[in-house]
């Protein structure tokens, strides 16, 4: 379906088509729930008149919280055009490459949104989001009595039917933070309980199980006029309080922008977006896009991931999230600089056609 989409594009206007665009959605397409920059009618733009997509798009985002056919869902709802679950790329969606790896191992989720429910769409057998998993450890949270809110203790998996299954005994094998964590306190705590112990909290000192963040950003543009405290500041407190209280120091992987993989894998989805005819590998092994534009609000994540990545992605910094400086940014300047998404949509519509 998305390739006949594609063809009936190309078909009219081969050979100078080849280029995507991936957006990002803080800062760029949306503030909190609020689209910005005009961001719906630049994307209905890139639709031809019955509603079929004219352009190959995606959304690269380093936020998540929820599986890509939901966001798809919202995104639709937000900005008023039609997204497929494919076009939604978010920071935990590498996570699904682990599944071998711990596919029915317990591994605990954290983060805003639904944690376990993301993990076991990917089709993890055995995840507990960590409000579940702390809830079957008696005082692990020694101020939870304080707390005026409730958390979710109701499995989103079969955990609890599993035969012999006993939470508290079994070892937890990895760690996944794949959204901005709502109770940090809380998490660090019972993070640190996990790690330092093995993955059995309460019991001796053991061997650090994997720990893996869904991104690594400091800061990200929300609906607060300043930024907001990101995954990457998270990763920050929990390490600094681990790494004074275990013998060796945190080990962790992220995921999410600016990672040159993360950009190859977009390249991929996109290139779904193309006819069969123009997406054969050529002898570099790279799709034939001539211009692939990532169009972004951080410097440090997605300009900086852009610029990585090399030919062909072409980088597009707004000024209505992370960034708000009248020039570049020096240190990782894009290749234009622009007031508003919409903007960006215009100068490439206007440069390709
Ligand atoms: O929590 C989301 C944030 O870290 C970044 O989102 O869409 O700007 O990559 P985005
Ligand atoms: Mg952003």
């Amino acid at each position: 379906f998305q390739s006949l989409q594609a063809s009936r594009f190309f078909s009219q206007l081969q050979p100078k088509c080849s280029f995507g665009i991936a957006f990002d959605i803080d800062g760029v397409v949306l503030r909190g729930r609020f689209p910005i920059g005009g961001s719906s009618r630049a994307l209905t733009r890139l639709y031809d008149d019955s509603g079929s997509l004219k352009v190959p798009f995606l959304f690269l985002t380093n936020g998540g919280g929820i599986p890509e056919s939901r966001r798809a869902l919202e995104l639709n709802e937000l900005l008023g055009v039609n997204i497929l679950p494919s076009q939604v790329l978010q920071g935990h969606s590498p996570f699904k490459n682990l599944l071998k790896r711990f596919e029915n191992e317990l591994i605990v989720a954290t983060g805003k949104g639904e944690p376990a429910l993301v993990m076991s769409e990917y089709g993890f057998k055995k995840v507990l989001s960590l409000d579940e998993y702390a809830s079957y450890f008696e005082n692990i949270d020694p101020v939870s009595q304080y707390k005026t809110w409730k958390t979710e203790q109701v499995s989103t998996t079969s955990c609890h039917s599993v035969p012999g299954y006993i939470v508290s005994s079994e070892r937890v094998k990895a760690a996944f933070v794949i959204s901005d964590p709502v109770d940090w306190g809380r998490d660090i705590q019972v993070l640190c309980d996990i790690l330092r112990s093995g993955g059995l909290p309460g019991r001796i000192n053991g061997h650090q199980p994997p720990l893996y963040f869904a991104a690594d950003d400091l800061e990200y543009q929300a609906a607060f006029p300043s930024e907001r405290l990101g995954m990457g500041a998270f990763r920050i407190a929990l390490e600094s309080i681990f790494n004074r209280i275990h013998h060796s120091p945190l080990e962790y992987v992220t995921f999410g922008k600016p990672n040159p993989f993360v950009f190859k894998n977009a390249e991929t989805i996109l290139s779904q977006f193309m006819p069969s005819c123009l997406t054969t590998k050529g002898d570099t092994g790279s799709y034939p896009f001539e211009t692939l534009y990532m169009i972004g609000d951080n410097p440090t994540v997605d300009i900086k991931g852009a610029r990585q990545a090399g030919n062909p992605w072409f980088s597009i910094l707004t000024r209505t999230g992370v960034f708000k400086g009248t020039d570049n940014h020096p240190e990782f300047p894009a290749d234009l600089v622009v007031d508003t998404v919409e903007e960006a949509v215009d100068y490439i519509l206007k440069r390709e056609f």
